[in-house]
Parts: C-alpha cells; sequence; structure tokens
C-alpha cells in the first residue's frame, strides 16, 4: 500500500515525495490492512487494541450494546467511568475501512480523488462514491472539499475568495492515503503533522458526515459559541453549533455558530482549520488529541490555513470569511440601555441622570419599550408620543440612539391593520409562522433578495418617522417560543434526522421553527444558523451600527455581537473575557457583554467591577432586565461612581487608540481586543491566559473577576510594561490631555505572574514598551472628545525604539477609508510624521516618553527649544508639554 502511495505521489511532484515520518503509527497500519471482504467489513477483534484516549465512536448515533457494536465490525470496552463524556465504550479498530481513493489526478488548482466506500455503513442516505478535491490556494492556505458527485447538496452560501490557480507553497506537504483514505497535512520544514484524518473512518451519509483528525497539541481555541475557557479541554469535550437563544451557560450550544479553530502548536506555531458548512453539528475533542467532526447535512469543506504564527492564522481566516466592518467613532463610546425605560420620559431622564451625574454617554438605546403591542416598525403612541422628537434632542445633544428590532412580525392584527405583514405577505418574503413577543408572528427569510428589498423599505419607512442611528436585532437564531410552529412539525427526517447532534432541548426545532420549513435557497434545517447573519447582512445595507445576539462565520463583516443573557454574576463577568477574545478571533471585534449582567440583580462590588472591565470591551454598552434594580452608573454610591467615572474616562482617553485598532481591524485582518498568545506565542505561559486581555499588541488590562478583592494577579511577559492610569482629568489631573502614568509602578518582565494592587477605584492597564499610544482628553461624548487635545505616551524599548499609529477620518462616513478621505500618521520613536487634513483644530499637548536613560539636556519640539520639558531619573520619564498641531508635520527630539 505504502507502495502504491507513493507512486501516485510521485506522478504528482507537487505533493511531499515521501511519506512523511511523522504520520502517526495509526494512519500508517491502517493504511497497510489488507482488504477484508464486504460484508461484514471489520472482524471485531482485531486492531482493538486501542488506548483509551485514542478511541472513536462507532456508535454516535446510538448506544450500542455488546452485539449491536461488533455487528458493526466495532470494538466493545465498557468502561468503569461510565460512557457519558469518557471514552466511547464502542470504538473502531485500527485500520477501519470506509472509503478507499481512486483516481488521483492533477487539476488546475490541485488534484481531485475518487473515493469509493469499500463497506456498507450503518446510516440510511449513505453516499457511494465521493469526489475530492485539494486545491492549493494559497501560500499559507489549502482547501479540500468532498462532494457527492451525483447530487448536488446543499453548500453555504458564502462568498469565498475565488482562486483559479495552484499555488506553490513552502509551508505544507499533503499527503493522500489510498485505503482507507485519508488526507494528511504536514508543516514544512520539520513535518509537524497538523492534520491526519487516517485516525478514523470518514462517513458521508446523508444526513450524517463525520470526519476525525489528530491534533498536534491541545491548545485549541475557537468553535463558538460556547461558554469556556479560550482553550478548550480536550478531555472529551462535545460542542455543539447550532444557533439557540439560550442565557449563557457551559457546555451548552447558544446563539452563534463558528466552525473554525485554531491550534497552537509545540513552539508557537499555530494552524487552523474552518468547515465551511451550517448544519447543525458536534465537534468532539479528545485527550489522544484529536478532533471529530460530525455535521448533519451539507458537504465536507474545508479549509486548513497554515499561520505559521497565531496572528497569521486568524487573518488568513478573515481573508476566506471576510474582514470586519468599520464602525463609526461614536459606536465605542459609552451605550446605557435597560428592558424598563418605559416611556420617553424614563428614556430622557436616564440620559440627563447620567449628563448630571458628569458620565459620559454616546449612545442612548431602548428595548421592546418603544413599541405599540411588541411590533416592529411601530411606537407606542401614548408612552412614547414624543419618541421622534427624543431622538432628535439627543441628536442635539451630540448623542446617537439605537433601538431593537426583532425579526418576527406581528402576524395577528386585522388585514390592512399592519404594514409590515401586509406587505410582507404580499411580497412573499416570509418563511414560516411562529410566536415570540407579540405572539403569532411570520418569520421573514434573509434568504429571498425580495426579503432584503421589503425589509429595506420598512427600515427606511421607519427612519423616516424616526431617525435613530444603528439596529439592535435580537432574537435572531430566530428564537420562538413554541417548538417548531404552534400545529408543531411534520414527521420528516428532517425534523427527525438519524443523528440530533448535543442541542439543547434535545430536538432541532427546539425554541425555534421546523426543521423542514422550506426557505428561498433550501430548507431552514440547512440555513438555521445563518438566520442571524443574513439579517445582519440585510440591516448593515441600511445603517452601519448593527449588534446582533445571532452570528455565524463571516458576521464581523457586518456588524457587532453581544453575548446575550449573562446573569448578574462574578462567574459571568470573568467568562466574558474568553468570550470578547474568542470573538475577536472569530472576526467580531465588535463584541461586548451587557455590563453588570442581564439577569438577575447586580450589585455594586460587581458593578464596579464589570464596569471597569467593560471600559476595555470593544463594545461598551451596560443593559438590564425589565424589573431587576437599576445598573446605570449613577444608580450607586458616590464611591462606586467615582470608580466608574474614572473607568469610563480612562476609555474616553484611549479611543483614538481603539478606532486605530478597528481601522487595522477592517482593513487587514487584525484582532483588537486580543489574547496573549496572539502577541507572545513563543511562550507557552500565555496560552491559557483569559483573565486578562491586549487591546492591540500596546496595552494590557487585567481586572478584578473576584468578589472582595484588592489585589489581582496577572501575568507579564517578558518586557517592559508602564501602568497608566488616564489623561488629563482622567486621571485627576486638571484638564488637558497629559497622560498620567503610575511610573513607580513599572514592571519588568522575565516572563512572570505578578500580583498587582487593585482596590475598588482601579483596573489596571498596561503600556507595552516598544509602543506609541495617541491619546485624547476625554469629555462627556466623543463628539466633544474628538475635538480635544491629543497626547502621545511613547513606551521606549530599552534600545529605545517605539511605533505606534493613529487613524483619524470624520469617525462616521461609510468607507471612509476605502473612498482615501482619512488620515494615516505613523510614530516612530521620537520621529513623527503627519499627513492629511482630518486632524485640522487638533492640538497636541503633551508627549511623555517612557524608557528615557538618561537626562536630556535639552528638547526640541520643531527645532523650537522647550524649556519646561520635565524628566524623573528615578522613572525615566521625560514629560514634554506642546502645542503642536497635529495637521501638520512636526519633529519632537531629545538629546
Ligand atoms: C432578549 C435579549 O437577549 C435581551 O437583551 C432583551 O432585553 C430581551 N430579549 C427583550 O427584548
Amino acid at each position: 500500500m505504502q507502495q502504491r502511495l507513493l507512486q501516485h505521489l510521485s506522478l504528482f511532484h507537487f505533493l511531499v515525495l515521501a511519506v512523511d515520518p511523522s504520520v502517526p503509527e495509526t494512519g500508517r497500519r491502517g493504511a497497510a490492512a489488507s482488504s477484508p471482504p464486504s460484508p461484514p467489513a471489520h472482524s471485531a477483534a482485531a486492531g482493538c487494541e486501542v488506548p483509551p484516549s485514542h478511541r472513536f465512536d462507532c456508535g454516535a448515533e446510538r448506544l450500542l450494546a455488546r452485539e449491536g457494536c461488533e455487528a458493526r465490525g466495532c470494538c466493545y470496552a465498557p468502561a468503569a467511568s461510565g460512557a457519558g463524556g469518557g471514552p466511547p465504550w464502542c470504538f473502531f479498530p485500527r485500520g477501519y475501512r470506509s472509503y478507499r481513493a481512486e483516481n488521483l489526478t492533477a487539476t488546475a488548482r490541485g488534484y481531485a480523488a475518487r473515493l469509493r466506500r469499500v463497506a456498507p455503513s450503518f446510516l440510511p442516505g449513505d453516499v457511494g462514491v465521493l469526489r475530492l478535491d485539494v486545491a492549493l490556494e494559497t501560500e499559507s492556505r489549502l482547501r479540500f472539499t468532498l462532494r457527492d458527485p451525483a447530487r448536488q447538496r446543499y453548500e453555504v452560501p458564502l462568498a469565498t475568495p475565488r482562486v483559479s490557480a495552484r499555488a506553490a507553497s513552502t509551508l505544507y506537504g499533503v499527503q493522500v492515503h489510498e485505503d482507507p483514505f485519508g488526507l494528511v497535512v504536514s508543516r514544512r520544514p520539520g513535518g509537524q503533522v497538523l492534520l491526519n484524518t487516517t485516525v478514523a473512518p470518514l462517513f458521508f451519509a446523508d444526513q450524517f458526515l463525520q470526519i476525525s483528525t489528530s491534533l498536534p497539541s491541545r491548545f485549541i481555541s475557537g468553535l463558538g459559541e460556547h461558554l469556556a475557557p479560550l482553550v478548550l479541554d480536550t478531555a472529551w469535550t462535545k460542542v455543539t453549533l447550532w444557533n439557540r437563544d439560550m442565557a449563557p451557560v457551559p457546555q451548552v450550544n447558544l446563539y452563534g455558530s463558528h466552525p473554525f479553530y485554531l491550534v497552537i502548536e509545540d513552539g508557537g506555531s499555530a494552524h487552523g482549520v474552518f468547515l465551511l458548512n451550517s448544519n447543525a453539528m458536534d465537534v468532539v475533542l479528545q485527550p489522544s488529541p484529536a478532533l471529530t467532526w460530525r455535521t448533519t447535512g451539507g458537504i465536507l469543506d474545508f479549509y486548513v490555513f497554515l499561520g505559521p504564527d497565531p496572528k497569521s492564522v486568524v487573518r488568513q481566516y478573515l481573508d476566506v470569511v471576510g474582514f470586519p466592518f468599520m464602525p463609526p467613532y461614536w459606536g465605542l463610546g459609552f451605550h446605557l440601555c435597560r428592558w424598563g425605560y418605559s416611556s420617553t420620559t424614563t428614556t430622557r431622564q436616564a440620559v440627563a441622570n447620567m449628563s448630571a451625574a458628569r458620565f459620559p454617554l454616546d449612545v442612548q438605546w431602548n428595548d421592546l419599550d418603544y413599541m405599540d403591542a411588541k411590533r416592529d416598525f411601530t411606537f407606542n403612541k401614548e408612552t412614547f408620543k414624543d419618541y421622534p422628537d427624543m431622538v432628535r434632542d439627543f441628536h442635539q445633544r451630540g448623542l446617537r440612539y439605537v433601538m431593537i428590532v426583532d425579526p418576527g412580525i406581528s402576524s395577528s392584527g386585522p388585514p390592512g391593520t399592519y404594514k409590515p405583514y401586509d406587505d410582507g405577505l404580499k411580497r412573499g418574503v416570509a418563511a414560516s409562522l411562529l410566536q415570540v413577543w407579540p405572539g403569532p408572528t411570520a418569520f421573514p427569510d434573509f434568504t429571498n433578495p425580495e426579503t432584503h428589498e421589503w425589509w429595506h423599505d420598512m427600515v427606511k419607512d421607519f427612519h423616516d418617522q424616526v431617525p435613530f442611528d444603528g439596529m439592535w436585532i435580537d432574537m435572531n437564531e430566530p428564537s420562538n417560543f413554541v417548538e417548531g410552529s404552534q400545529d408543531g412539525c411534520p414527521n420528516n427526517s428532517l425534523e427527525k434526522p438519524p443523528y440530533v447532534p448535543g442541542v439543547f432541548g434535545g430536538r432541532l426545532q427546539a425554541g425555534t421553527i421546523c426543521a423542514s420549513s422550506q426557505q428561498y435557497l433550501s430548507s431552514h434545517y440547512n440555513l438555521h444558523s445563518l438566520y442571524g447573519l443574513t439579517e445582519a447582512i440585510g440591516c448593515s445595507r441600511w445603517r452601519p451600527f448593527v449588534i446582533s445576539r445571532s452570528t455565524f462565520s463571516g458576521h464581523g463583516r457586518y456588524a457587532g455581537h453581544w453575548t446575550g443573557d449573562v446573569e448578574s454574576n462574578w462567574e459571568q463577568l470573568s467568562y466574558s473575557v474568553p468570550e470578547v477574545l474568542l470573538f475577536n478571533l472569530l472576526g467580531v471585534p465588535l463584541v461586548g457583554a451587557d455590563i453588570c449582567g442581564f439577569l438577575g440583580d447586580t450589585s455594586e462590588e460587581l458593578c464596579v467591577r464589570w464596569t471597569q472591565l467593560g471600559a476595555f470591551y470593544p463594545f461598551m454598552r451596560n443593559h438590564n432586565d425589565h424589573g431587576n434594580r437599576p445598573q446605570e452608573p449613577y444608580a450607586f454610591s458616590p464611591a462606586a461612581q467615582d470608580a466608574m467615572r474614572k473607568a469610563l474616562r480612562l476609555r474616553y482617553s484611549l479611543l483614538p487608540y481603539l478606532y486605530t485598532l478597528f481601522h487595522r481591524a477592517h482593513t487587514a485582518g487584525e484582532t483588537v481586543a486580543r489574547p496573549l498568545f496572539l502577541e507572545f506565542p513563543k511562550d507557552p505561559n500565555t496560552w491559557t491566559v483569559d483573565r486578562q486581555l491586549l487591546w492591540g499588541g500596546g496595552l494590557l488590562v487585567t481586572p478584578v473577576l473576584e468578589a472582595g478583592q484588592t489585589k489581582v494577579s496577572g501575568y507579564f511577559p517578558a518586557g517592559t510594561w508602564y501602568s497608566l492610569v488616564g489623561v488629563g482629568a482622567a486621571a485627576g489631573l486638571p484638564g488637558a490631555a497629559t497622560p498620567f502614568l503610575r511610573p513607580d509602578s513599572t514592571i519588568h518582565s522575565k516572563g512572570q505572574w505578578v500580583l498587582l494592587p487593585a482596590p475598588l477605584d482601579t483596573i489596571n492597564v498596561h503600556v507595552r514598551a516598544g509602543h506609541v499610544l495617541p491619546l485624547q482628553e476625554p469629555a462627556f461624548s466623543t463628539a466633544e472628545s474628538r475635538k480635544k487635545g491629543m497626547a502621545l505616551v511613547v513606551a521606549l524599548t530599552p534600545d529605545g525604539f517605539a511605533r505606534g499609529e493613529l487613524f483619524w477620518d470624520d469617525g462616521e462616513s461609510w468607507q471612509s477609508f476605502e473612498k482615501g478621505d482619512y488620515t494615516e500618521t505613523l510614530f516612530l520613536a521620537a520621529h513623527v510624521s503627519v499627513g492629511g487634513g482630518h486632524l485640522d483644530g487638533i492640538l497636541l499637548e503633551a508627549v511623555t516618553i517612557l524608557g528615557v536613560t538618561s537626562p536630556p539636556r535639552q528638547v526640541l519640539a520643531n527645532g523650537a527649544r522647550v524649556d519646561d520639558f520635565s524628566y524623573c531619573s528615578d522613572t525615566q520619564v521625560l514629560s514634554v508639554p506642546v502645542s503642536l498641531p497635529m495637521w501638520e508635520q512636526f519633529v519632537i527630539t531629545w538629546s
């Protein structure tokens, strides 16, 4: 067999020409097994000596006793620990054959083969012959698909890059094992096997597609949305993907599906794998380590990203699903919401209270309360009678306004009384009837282009009355208060597939509509998890600020996300860090949890700590459930308010930096909130850190996530880290844009955990040596703060280097970057260069340089002496007050 494999490979010299020595034994022995007669294909005893951690489940779709297990040619070994969660009792022997590869041929993009099933499977709708296509798409990206050549099956309608020719790669090699079929991708140089599907048999039946791979390490992240540590546990963890209206709890399918994972390998290299498939699926992780994809439809369409570093893996994934959209500047300010602002009077009061208590606020929101009988595109003519005026008043004060919109369109009124329904009915845009807040509702089908037109018309009509600035799209999993429909669901194989993934509620239609509902593009069975994405696409056409609960791969290109109905407790506070980091890896950087928690009453201490952390969510919104105690910042004691104010003003000081990070995400596929391992992949201590987060590469945030703590331990990778308190008034300094640092708290780390003081009014934030951060004096809204003076924090490395950037435009025009209507400034240590006109009128007022090793004799700003600079040799901080126009080039030197 090995000989035949080599023959094939030598025909295609772009493949590796020798069997890679690091291919695990399992694969080899499997490949070498002689062809058993079929059926029955496998004898039970042979090949059963598989260590428990390496066992792959032979009876995933039902529990099998010995007899049934052995009838499948599998091995039966009940474990003392019980079946659920541990190794399977019924598992495949080594070398179990399912498909054999034949006719390997070269194609323009790579190569193709036919796979022939060599033994019948035990699932209905088994596909006997498959076509394998391997496309070497780019230097660092490989795609392989498995399709049924005899029948067009559903494929996810996501626009992915078109590639016409094969790319040469020095990063990876690919092998096809013939019998049993398997694909092995290894890294070059070194030969590290990244993907090896020979470890378990492939299945391709109509509603059950399964493929497994070994993993090169246990450090695996991704597979959102779930409530879990950032690095997943490989000890028999099942991650289920099927979008669901579900208050976040561990081990349950939540609002979004992102079948993408990233693995960090020994030494800090990384790769990623994306399965472009939207059907309900389970992904099973086991300790060998290995992973099994088990999906209920579609095709197997895989992308493999070779990195070789974790940042590149994220970018390569986003090359396929799309770079994130650029939010407006005001979208990065503070957002205030609750369910229970029951009138314009209470909503106006909340805004007035924020301003009286001197808290920044950029965006005021309303939940369902504004609607008439909870119906979209209406407002209550009593409680919200001056609704349009309220929104206009907010605009006058420099605020923005966002309101909730649910996808369910009320269908209960008499004909002719509710335009969205009447019109939608006429235009045939509904996919199904269901029940949500307003009672019986129709559910628009966003895979139908006509729905987009109708939706656009409805949104526009409403906007003509109420000039809102963004849309909050909720309940779009889609959520249904009855199971399936009021009349139940038909009895067919879509409603009752032979394999049901571990979805909450046990049935696909639990909490949503019938799987066999027909949509424009396909069945809901196939399209369910795309509902939020397709709705977000429909909304983003209208407004560039959309926050959605339901998401799918590629969502970040159109909208942001909030993490749903989190409880007001400390556990949820700490889980919000990995959730925010995860969504950044998934290309949805505009993400945050409901600050202070949504379900249940918060406490003052929790709310302070949550506001401090929330100041570092890329999307910062305080939102509360109806009936709960108030949790707006002004609802707490003066001391708590002080602490929150400080955190908010620190965020506002940092907005130029945050906005620039979003620009980098939008144009270069970078992350905004970033796990440490993305910046320090070579330091294995960083790989599991998910109680701290970075903003970009230059700012490390170490929040307190536990009750009653006034100290917090954080990991500081090797280097120098400067403790930042704020800018000007944010730091208790009078007015101006002077950065305030705590030089005595500078950390010179060798790569170590550091215990930091963290009294209730403090969140620890450190600037990393080597970075220049553009800051601005904070104000009570971004409309004001954008006009204030700017400041630079220049944190030098020991060899005197620092680099940073500023992206600046008018803060809200759609696609200003694409149109070239912006200013981008690069800061290099002591040399600052500026071009473009968007910074007109803004002065640079202070430059703080950290790590200046000897006292400067003179400081020059544009060649003119600055006499009132100050230098402290203990702390090595040089402070230079300046007054330089940001719109002109300037140079600051010290010697
Ligand atoms: C569920 C959402 O998750 C929550 O944020 C919202 O307040 C309620 N729906 C009511 O609209």
